[in-house]
């Protein structure tokens, strides 16, 4: 069955309980948790501080997913604060190996995210390593935005090579996903869905949850 992590992002903030009652009644399976720095990406969301203090009312996992320039020097406040998972951009990493490892010896799970315009080669030398493979199906920075069909493509061929090479790494779409993107990302065999817009704003957001989590 389909993970769903949805993405704080999209959240009401001047109602954080409300937010915060349905994420933990609902099916899903992390929080997750999108860090800009208005550097990397041309955003600023949240962090640390925000992070801390939900973190003693929400019952999920937190899926941080960093959208910042030197990310590595952030594993031990994250590892502190609780994070199960830990995500870094190839392209903000240029020692991506060491960075992979730096999040382990943390104690977390290491994710790398690619960017719609970076090749999933990129990943083929640290694949076997990581537990989590995010593919951006929108440019990063704001959510909201329209799914980027062309990405497909790349997630199937990641799918080969994680297959391929018998690796554990769950694969991550982060972006534009509904009923309808979510399902044909399932289709081409997506382990996580990243949802925003479409589940905060929803109608029934638990509703909305179990939907995509059974597409
Ligand atoms: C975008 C963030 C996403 C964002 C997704 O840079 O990484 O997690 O919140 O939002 P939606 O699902 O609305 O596209
Ligand atoms: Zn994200």
């Amino acid at each position: 069955m389909l993970q769903v992590a949805p993405s704080l992002l999209s959240a009401d903030f001047a109602h954080m309980d409300k937010e915060i009652e349905w994420l933990n009644r609902s099916e899903a399976d992390w929080l997750h948790f999108d860090v800009m720095d208005g550097s990397f990406v041309p955003n600023i969301s949240f962090g640390f501080p925000v992070m801390a203090s939900i973190k003693k009312e929400v019952e999920k996992p937190f899926d941080v997913h960093l959208m910042v320039v030197h990310p590595e020097q952030w594993c031990e406040t994250l590892s502190k604060l609780g994070a199960r998972m830990m995500t870094v951009h190839q392209e903000a990493c240029p020692n991506l190996h060491r960075t992979v490892q730096q999040i382990h010896e943390a104690g977390m799970m290491a994710g790398v995210a690619v960017n719609p315009g970076t090749s999933i080669s990129v990943l083929e030398e640290v694949i076997d390593d990581i537990d989590l493979a995010l593919v951006m199906t929108v440019n990063p920075g704001f959510g909201g935005q329209k799914f980027i069909s062309s990405m497909l493509d790349k997630v199937r061929r990641l799918r080969q090579m994680i297959d391929a090479r018998h690796a554990h790494a769950w694969i991550e779409c982060d972006g534009g996903v509904n009923l309808e993107t979510g399902r044909v990302l399932k289709d081409t065999g997506v382990d996580i869905l990243v949802a925003g817009n479409t589940v905060f704003r929803a109608d029934d957001p638990v509703k909305m949850v179990h939907e995509l989590k059974n597409l």
